[in-house]
Protein backbone atom coordinates (compact mmCIF):
# COMPACT_ATOMS: atom_id res chain seq x y z
CA UNK A 1 0.00 0.00 0.00
CA UNK A 2 0.90 3.95 -0.90
CA UNK A 3 1.58 5.18 2.36
CA UNK A 4 0.59 8.95 2.54
CA UNK A 5 3.21 9.71 5.45
CA UNK A 6 5.96 7.15 7.08
CA UNK A 7 6.57 8.69 10.63
CA UNK A 8 9.57 7.77 12.17
CA UNK A 9 8.87 7.16 15.95
CA UNK A 10 12.22 7.33 18.51
CA UNK A 11 11.52 5.80 22.06
CA UNK A 12 8.41 4.11 20.73
CA UNK A 13 8.58 1.37 23.13
CA UNK A 14 8.66 3.34 26.15
CA UNK A 15 5.95 4.76 27.85
CA UNK A 16 4.75 7.93 26.05
CA UNK A 17 5.98 7.04 22.85
CA UNK A 18 4.29 3.25 23.02
CA UNK A 19 1.03 5.76 23.64
CA UNK A 20 1.71 7.76 20.78
CA UNK A 21 2.77 4.90 18.59
CA UNK A 22 -0.78 3.29 19.80
CA UNK A 23 -2.61 6.18 18.71
CA UNK A 24 -1.50 6.97 15.09
CA UNK A 25 -1.23 3.08 14.03
CA UNK A 26 -4.75 2.84 15.36
CA UNK A 27 -6.21 6.10 13.89
CA UNK A 28 -4.23 6.21 10.95
CA UNK A 29 -4.33 3.78 8.65
CA UNK A 30 -2.58 5.65 5.80
CA UNK A 31 0.26 6.55 7.77
CA UNK A 32 3.03 4.04 8.52
CA UNK A 33 4.82 3.96 11.54
CA UNK A 34 8.05 3.02 12.15
CA UNK A 35 9.05 2.97 15.79
CA UNK A 36 12.93 3.30 16.23
CA UNK A 37 14.01 2.04 19.60
CA UNK A 38 17.14 1.18 21.48
CA UNK A 39 14.96 -0.95 23.79
CA UNK A 40 17.25 0.10 26.93
CA UNK A 41 15.81 -0.75 30.39
CA UNK A 42 13.17 1.55 29.99
CA UNK A 43 12.11 -0.07 26.34
CA UNK A 44 9.34 -2.96 26.54
CA UNK A 45 7.92 -4.17 23.06
CA UNK A 46 5.46 -5.79 25.30
CA UNK A 47 3.75 -2.33 25.65
CA UNK A 48 2.79 -2.88 22.04
CA UNK A 49 1.22 -6.50 21.69
CA UNK A 50 -1.91 -4.88 20.83
CA UNK A 51 -0.39 -3.30 17.63
CA UNK A 52 2.83 -5.17 16.68
CA UNK A 53 0.84 -6.96 14.42
CA UNK A 54 -0.78 -4.08 12.44
CA UNK A 55 0.07 -3.75 8.68
CA UNK A 56 0.83 0.16 9.05
CA UNK A 57 3.55 -0.76 12.01
CA UNK A 58 7.13 -1.76 11.80
CA UNK A 59 9.93 -1.63 14.47
CA UNK A 60 13.28 -1.02 14.30
CA UNK A 61 15.66 -1.50 16.55
CA UNK A 62 18.17 0.93 17.09
CA UNK A 63 20.55 3.34 18.50
CA UNK A 64 19.65 7.23 17.57
CA UNK A 65 23.55 7.73 18.57
CA UNK A 66 24.41 5.13 15.44
CA UNK A 67 24.06 7.74 12.46
CA UNK A 68 24.73 4.82 10.09
CA UNK A 69 21.71 3.01 11.49
CA UNK A 70 19.31 6.50 11.49
CA UNK A 71 20.49 6.85 7.36
CA UNK A 72 19.66 3.27 6.75
CA UNK A 73 16.28 3.57 8.75
CA UNK A 74 15.21 6.95 6.72
CA UNK A 75 16.47 5.11 3.03
CA UNK A 76 15.06 1.95 3.89
CA UNK A 77 11.65 3.42 4.85
CA UNK A 78 11.53 7.08 3.22
CA UNK A 79 10.92 8.78 5.77
CA UNK A 80 8.98 11.52 5.57
CA UNK A 81 8.59 12.84 9.21
CA UNK A 82 9.86 12.32 12.87
CA UNK A 83 8.38 12.57 16.00
CA UNK A 84 11.53 12.39 18.87
CA UNK A 85 10.81 11.41 21.91
CA UNK A 86 13.82 8.66 22.71
CA UNK A 87 15.85 9.70 25.20
CA UNK A 88 17.28 9.12 29.29
CA UNK A 89 14.12 10.64 30.78
CA UNK A 90 14.60 9.91 34.89
CA UNK A 91 16.10 12.83 36.88
CA UNK A 92 17.37 10.51 39.99
CA UNK A 93 19.58 8.64 37.64
CA UNK A 94 20.79 11.81 35.75
CA UNK A 95 22.25 12.83 39.13
CA UNK A 96 23.67 9.31 39.25
CA UNK A 97 25.27 9.31 35.95
CA UNK A 98 24.70 12.24 33.51
CA UNK A 99 27.25 10.86 30.43
CA UNK A 100 24.36 8.48 29.46
CA UNK A 101 22.07 12.05 29.39
CA UNK A 102 24.44 13.79 27.17
CA UNK A 103 24.99 11.14 24.94
CA UNK A 104 21.35 9.98 24.00
CA UNK A 105 19.18 13.29 24.71
CA UNK A 106 22.11 15.62 22.94
CA UNK A 107 24.35 13.78 20.86
CA UNK A 108 21.64 11.26 19.74
CA UNK A 109 19.02 14.33 19.49
CA UNK A 110 21.57 16.26 16.49
CA UNK A 111 22.69 13.30 15.21
CA UNK A 112 18.57 12.76 14.47
CA UNK A 113 18.42 16.32 13.17
CA UNK A 114 21.17 15.92 10.79
CA UNK A 115 20.15 13.20 9.30
CA UNK A 116 16.65 14.46 8.43
CA UNK A 117 18.11 17.54 7.26
CA UNK A 118 20.31 15.15 4.73
CA UNK A 119 17.36 13.18 4.19
CA UNK A 120 15.08 15.98 3.22
CA UNK A 121 17.41 18.33 1.61
CA UNK A 122 15.48 21.55 2.20
CA UNK A 123 12.66 20.15 -0.30
CA UNK A 124 9.13 18.21 0.31
CA UNK A 125 7.17 18.57 2.83
CA UNK A 126 7.73 17.24 6.41
CA UNK A 127 7.61 17.42 10.13
CA UNK A 128 10.17 17.17 12.92
CA UNK A 129 8.31 17.30 16.27
CA UNK A 130 10.41 17.45 19.23
CA UNK A 131 9.23 15.95 22.74
CA UNK A 132 10.56 17.91 25.24
CA UNK A 133 9.76 18.75 29.28
CA UNK A 134 8.22 21.64 30.73
CA UNK A 135 11.75 21.13 33.45
CA UNK A 136 13.78 23.32 31.11
CA UNK A 137 12.10 26.14 31.99
CA UNK A 138 13.42 25.72 36.00
CA UNK A 139 11.82 25.70 38.87
CA UNK A 140 8.38 27.94 40.28
CA UNK A 141 8.18 29.34 43.76
CA UNK A 142 4.26 29.82 44.85
CA UNK A 143 3.15 31.67 42.00
CA UNK A 144 3.29 31.72 38.42
CA UNK A 145 3.25 29.27 35.46
CA UNK A 146 5.58 28.06 32.68
CA UNK A 147 4.74 30.03 29.59
CA UNK A 148 6.51 29.37 26.14
CA UNK A 149 8.65 32.75 26.15
CA UNK A 150 9.84 31.99 29.89
CA UNK A 151 13.84 31.95 30.34
CA UNK A 152 15.06 28.25 30.52
CA UNK A 153 16.86 27.98 33.56
CA UNK A 154 17.23 23.67 33.97
CA UNK A 155 18.56 22.39 37.20
CA UNK A 156 19.37 18.63 36.90
CA UNK A 157 21.61 16.66 34.35
CA UNK A 158 18.24 15.49 32.84
CA UNK A 159 17.01 19.04 32.56
CA UNK A 160 20.04 20.39 31.15
CA UNK A 161 20.42 18.04 28.54
CA UNK A 162 16.91 18.21 27.46
CA UNK A 163 17.25 21.78 27.26
CA UNK A 164 20.75 21.61 25.34
CA UNK A 165 18.51 19.34 22.79
CA UNK A 166 15.69 21.90 22.65
CA UNK A 167 18.35 24.69 21.52
CA UNK A 168 19.71 22.67 18.84
CA UNK A 169 16.16 22.02 17.44
CA UNK A 170 15.68 25.38 16.98
CA UNK A 171 19.14 26.01 16.11
CA UNK A 172 18.04 23.71 12.99
CA UNK A 173 15.38 25.51 11.98
CA UNK A 174 16.77 28.59 12.23
CA UNK A 175 20.35 27.94 10.20
CA UNK A 176 18.71 25.52 7.60
CA UNK A 177 15.38 25.91 7.48
CA UNK A 178 15.01 22.19 9.32
CA UNK A 179 10.79 22.31 9.53
CA UNK A 180 10.71 21.96 13.14
CA UNK A 181 8.06 21.87 16.15
CA UNK A 182 8.51 21.52 19.68
CA UNK A 183 6.66 20.53 22.37
CA UNK A 184 7.02 20.99 26.41
CA UNK A 185 4.88 19.14 29.06
CA UNK A 186 4.72 18.43 32.31
CA UNK A 187 4.48 15.41 34.47
CA UNK A 188 2.50 12.16 32.96
CA UNK A 189 1.06 9.71 34.44
CA UNK A 190 -0.76 6.11 33.32
CA UNK A 191 -0.40 3.07 31.69
CA UNK A 192 2.92 1.45 31.30
CA UNK A 193 4.78 3.99 33.16
CA UNK A 194 8.12 2.17 34.51
CA UNK A 195 7.75 1.90 38.14
CA UNK A 196 10.62 4.10 38.61
CA UNK A 197 8.75 6.95 38.49
CA UNK A 198 6.65 8.47 41.52
CA UNK A 199 2.97 6.92 40.49
CA UNK A 200 3.55 3.68 39.30
CA UNK A 201 6.13 3.18 41.99
CA UNK A 202 3.81 4.10 44.83
CA UNK A 203 1.03 1.87 43.28
CA UNK A 204 3.53 -1.07 43.23
CA UNK A 205 4.67 -0.63 46.78
CA UNK A 206 1.24 -0.38 48.19
CA UNK A 207 0.20 -3.43 46.48
CA UNK A 208 3.33 -5.32 48.18
CA UNK A 209 2.76 -3.43 51.29
CA UNK A 210 6.49 -1.97 51.02
CA UNK A 211 7.38 1.50 51.93
CA UNK A 212 6.38 4.71 50.24
CA UNK A 213 9.74 6.84 50.06
CA UNK A 214 8.58 9.97 49.65
CA UNK A 215 11.55 12.71 49.12
CA UNK A 216 12.06 15.62 51.67
CA UNK A 217 8.63 17.21 53.34
CA UNK A 218 6.79 16.09 50.13
CA UNK A 219 6.05 19.44 49.60
CA UNK A 220 7.26 19.47 46.28
CA UNK A 221 4.53 20.36 43.75
CA UNK A 222 4.26 18.70 40.34
CA UNK A 223 1.77 19.21 37.69
CA UNK A 224 0.20 16.02 35.95
CA UNK A 225 -1.34 14.82 33.08
CA UNK A 226 -2.98 11.87 31.27
CA UNK A 227 -0.28 9.97 29.11
CA UNK A 228 -3.32 9.66 26.33
CA UNK A 229 -4.31 13.45 26.82
CA UNK A 230 -0.26 13.69 26.13
CA UNK A 231 -0.30 11.52 23.11
CA UNK A 232 -3.71 13.39 21.48
CA UNK A 233 -1.58 16.73 22.31
CA UNK A 234 1.34 15.18 20.19
CA UNK A 235 -0.95 14.39 17.28
CA UNK A 236 -2.45 17.97 17.47
CA UNK A 237 0.57 19.84 17.41
CA UNK A 238 1.99 17.73 14.67
CA UNK A 239 -0.94 17.93 12.14
CA UNK A 240 -1.63 21.92 13.21
CA UNK A 241 1.13 23.44 14.86
CA UNK A 242 3.39 25.90 13.08
CA UNK A 243 5.95 25.26 12.06
CA UNK A 244 9.23 26.55 13.95
CA UNK A 245 6.76 26.84 17.66
CA UNK A 246 6.75 25.34 20.94
CA UNK A 247 4.02 24.61 21.99
CA UNK A 248 3.46 24.13 26.26
CA UNK A 249 1.60 21.48 27.35
CA UNK A 250 -0.79 20.42 30.42
CA UNK A 251 -3.76 19.91 32.36
CA UNK A 252 -3.77 22.59 35.79
CA UNK A 253 -3.52 19.64 37.89
CA UNK A 254 -0.96 21.07 40.77
CA UNK A 255 -0.33 18.32 43.46
CA UNK A 256 1.89 18.38 46.42
CA UNK A 257 3.61 14.81 46.01
CA UNK A 258 2.39 13.93 49.94
CA UNK A 259 -1.11 15.32 49.40
CA UNK A 260 -0.71 12.96 46.22
CA UNK A 261 0.51 9.88 47.70
CA UNK A 262 -2.16 10.25 50.18
CA UNK A 263 -5.34 10.10 47.87
CA UNK A 264 -3.30 6.94 46.19
CA UNK A 265 -3.09 5.59 49.38
CA UNK A 266 -6.70 6.26 50.39
CA UNK A 267 -8.24 5.17 46.60
CA UNK A 268 -6.25 1.71 46.75
CA UNK A 269 -7.67 1.04 49.87
CA UNK A 270 -10.71 1.06 48.74
CA UNK A 271 -9.89 -0.65 45.71
CA UNK A 272 -8.00 -3.41 47.69
CA UNK A 273 -10.63 -4.41 50.35
CA UNK A 274 -8.13 -2.74 52.84
CA UNK A 275 -8.95 -0.82 56.12
CA UNK A 276 -8.86 3.44 55.64
CA UNK A 277 -5.94 4.81 56.55
CA UNK A 278 -4.20 1.40 56.13
CA UNK A 279 -1.42 2.50 53.14
CA UNK A 280 -0.76 5.56 54.31
CA UNK A 281 1.07 4.13 57.25
CA UNK A 282 3.90 2.75 54.81
CA UNK A 283 4.44 6.56 53.83
CA UNK A 284 8.23 6.84 54.62
CA UNK A 285 10.21 10.44 54.77
CA UNK A 286 13.84 9.92 52.87
CA UNK A 287 16.61 12.27 52.20
CA UNK A 288 15.73 14.73 49.49
CA UNK A 289 16.66 14.20 45.60
CA UNK A 290 19.85 16.47 45.19
CA UNK A 291 19.01 20.27 43.58
CA UNK A 292 15.44 19.44 43.53
CA UNK A 293 13.24 21.55 41.85
CA UNK A 294 10.17 22.86 43.80
CA UNK A 295 7.15 23.66 41.53
CA UNK A 296 6.22 23.00 37.86
CA UNK A 297 2.91 24.34 36.53
CA UNK A 298 1.98 24.81 33.06
CA UNK A 299 -0.04 27.15 31.14
CA UNK A 300 -1.11 25.70 28.01
CA UNK A 301 -3.21 28.79 27.07
CA UNK A 302 -1.51 28.87 23.46
CA UNK A 303 -1.91 24.90 23.00
CA UNK A 304 -6.10 25.23 23.90
CA UNK A 305 -6.83 29.03 21.92
CA UNK A 306 -4.58 28.29 18.42
CA UNK A 307 -5.34 24.21 18.25
CA UNK A 308 -8.18 24.22 20.19
CA UNK A 309 -6.64 20.88 22.15
CA UNK A 310 -8.23 19.97 25.94
CA UNK A 311 -7.53 17.43 28.13
CA UNK A 312 -9.53 14.71 28.00
CA UNK A 313 -10.14 13.55 31.29
CA UNK A 314 -9.88 15.21 35.31
CA UNK A 315 -6.91 13.77 37.19
CA UNK A 316 -9.43 11.96 39.22
CA UNK A 317 -10.80 10.18 36.78
CA UNK A 318 -7.10 9.62 35.11
CA UNK A 319 -5.92 8.05 38.35
CA UNK A 320 -8.43 5.76 38.84
CA UNK A 321 -8.03 4.07 35.08
CA UNK A 322 -4.33 3.50 35.90
CA UNK A 323 -4.28 2.32 39.04
CA UNK A 324 -7.41 -0.49 37.38
CA UNK A 325 -4.77 -1.06 35.13
CA UNK A 326 -1.80 -1.72 37.59
CA UNK A 327 -4.03 -3.88 39.23
CA UNK A 328 -5.10 -5.86 36.37
CA UNK A 329 -1.89 -5.96 34.31
CA UNK A 330 0.34 -6.99 37.26
CA UNK A 331 2.60 -9.73 35.22
CA UNK A 332 3.78 -6.71 33.43
CA UNK A 333 4.71 -4.73 36.80
CA UNK A 334 6.12 -7.77 38.27
CA UNK A 335 8.77 -9.30 35.31
CA UNK A 336 10.04 -5.48 35.14
CA UNK A 337 10.30 -5.14 39.10
CA UNK A 338 11.66 -9.24 39.11
CA UNK A 339 14.67 -7.99 36.87
CA UNK A 340 18.01 -5.93 37.39
CA UNK A 341 15.83 -3.06 38.06
CA UNK A 342 15.24 -4.20 41.41
CA UNK A 343 18.86 -4.10 42.08
CA UNK A 344 19.17 -0.51 40.55
CA UNK A 345 16.05 0.57 42.75
CA UNK A 346 17.05 -1.44 45.85
CA UNK A 347 20.91 0.32 45.90
CA UNK A 348 19.28 3.87 45.36
CA UNK A 349 17.07 3.71 47.94
CA UNK A 350 19.94 2.41 50.60
CA UNK A 351 21.57 5.40 49.13
CA UNK A 352 19.05 7.67 50.33
P1 LIG B 1 10.91 6.40 28.80
O1 LIG B 1 12.18 6.40 29.58
O2 LIG B 1 9.75 5.64 29.29
O3 LIG B 1 11.19 5.90 27.30
C1 LIG B 1 12.32 6.29 26.57
C2 LIG B 1 12.42 5.37 25.36
O4 LIG B 1 13.55 5.81 24.58
C3 LIG B 1 12.67 3.90 25.72
O5 LIG B 1 11.86 3.07 24.94
C4 LIG B 1 14.15 3.70 25.39
O6 LIG B 1 14.46 2.37 25.02
C5 LIG B 1 14.34 4.67 24.23
N1 LIG B 1 15.74 5.11 24.08
C6 LIG B 1 16.56 5.56 25.06
N2 LIG B 1 17.77 5.85 24.55
C7 LIG B 1 17.70 5.60 23.21
C8 LIG B 1 18.62 5.74 22.15
N3 LIG B 1 19.87 6.16 22.36
N4 LIG B 1 18.23 5.41 20.89
C9 LIG B 1 16.96 4.96 20.68
N5 LIG B 1 16.05 4.80 21.65
C10 LIG B 1 16.41 5.13 22.91
O7 LIG B 1 10.57 7.96 28.60
P2 LIG B 1 9.15 8.69 28.57
O8 LIG B 1 8.76 9.04 29.96
O9 LIG B 1 8.23 7.93 27.71
O10 LIG B 1 9.56 10.06 27.85
C11 LIG B 1 9.56 10.14 26.43
C12 LIG B 1 9.97 11.56 26.02
O11 LIG B 1 9.05 12.50 26.55
C13 LIG B 1 11.35 11.97 26.53
O12 LIG B 1 11.97 12.73 25.53
C14 LIG B 1 11.06 12.83 27.75
O13 LIG B 1 12.08 13.78 27.96
C15 LIG B 1 9.75 13.48 27.32
N6 LIG B 1 8.84 13.88 28.43
C16 LIG B 1 8.51 12.98 29.39
C17 LIG B 1 7.59 13.36 30.40
C18 LIG B 1 7.15 12.38 31.48
O14 LIG B 1 6.46 12.78 32.41
N7 LIG B 1 7.50 11.10 31.42
C19 LIG B 1 7.06 14.64 30.39
C20 LIG B 1 7.45 15.53 29.38
C21 LIG B 1 8.33 15.13 28.39
O1 LIG C 1 7.93 17.45 34.35
C1 LIG C 1 8.16 16.49 33.37
C2 LIG C 1 9.14 15.45 33.86
O2 LIG C 1 8.45 14.65 34.80
C3 LIG C 1 9.71 14.59 32.73
O3 LIG C 1 10.46 15.40 31.87
C4 LIG C 1 10.59 13.47 33.30
O4 LIG C 1 11.04 12.63 32.25
C5 LIG C 1 9.75 12.67 34.28
O5 LIG C 1 10.54 11.65 34.87
C6 LIG C 1 9.17 13.58 35.37
O6 LIG C 1 10.22 14.08 36.24
P1 LIG C 1 10.04 14.19 37.83
O7 LIG C 1 11.37 14.21 38.46
O8 LIG C 1 9.09 15.29 38.19
O9 LIG C 1 9.26 12.78 38.10
P2 LIG C 1 9.43 11.66 39.23
O10 LIG C 1 8.31 10.70 39.04
O11 LIG C 1 10.82 11.11 39.26
O12 LIG C 1 9.19 12.46 40.57
C7 LIG C 1 7.98 13.19 40.79
C8 LIG C 1 8.09 13.89 42.13
O13 LIG C 1 8.07 12.89 43.17
C9 LIG C 1 9.39 14.64 42.33
O14 LIG C 1 9.13 15.81 43.09
C10 LIG C 1 10.26 13.68 43.14
C11 LIG C 1 9.26 12.93 43.98
N1 LIG C 1 9.59 11.53 44.31
C12 LIG C 1 9.94 10.69 43.29
C13 LIG C 1 10.23 9.36 43.53
C14 LIG C 1 10.65 8.43 42.40
C15 LIG C 1 9.48 11.06 45.60
O15 LIG C 1 9.14 11.82 46.54
N2 LIG C 1 9.76 9.74 45.86
C16 LIG C 1 10.15 8.87 44.86
O16 LIG C 1 10.43 7.68 45.17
Amino acid sequence: MGYSKTILVTGGAGFIGSHVVRLLVNKYSDYRIVNFDKLTYAGNLKNLTDVENAPNYAFVKGDICDREALKNVFEEYNVSDVIHLAAESHVDRSIEGPMEFVMTNVVGTVNLLQQAKDSWNGEGNHVFHHVSTDEVYGSLGDEGLFEEITAYDPRSPYSASKASSDHFVRAFYHTYGLPIKMSNCSNNYGSHHFPEKLIPLMINNIVHKKPLPIYGKGDNIRDWLWVVDHASAIETIFHKGRVGESYNVGGLNEWTNIALVKHLCRLMDQKLGRSEGESEQLITYVTDRAGHDMRYAIDATKLESELNWKPSVTFEEGLDHTVDWYLNNSEWIEEITSGSYREYYESMYDNR
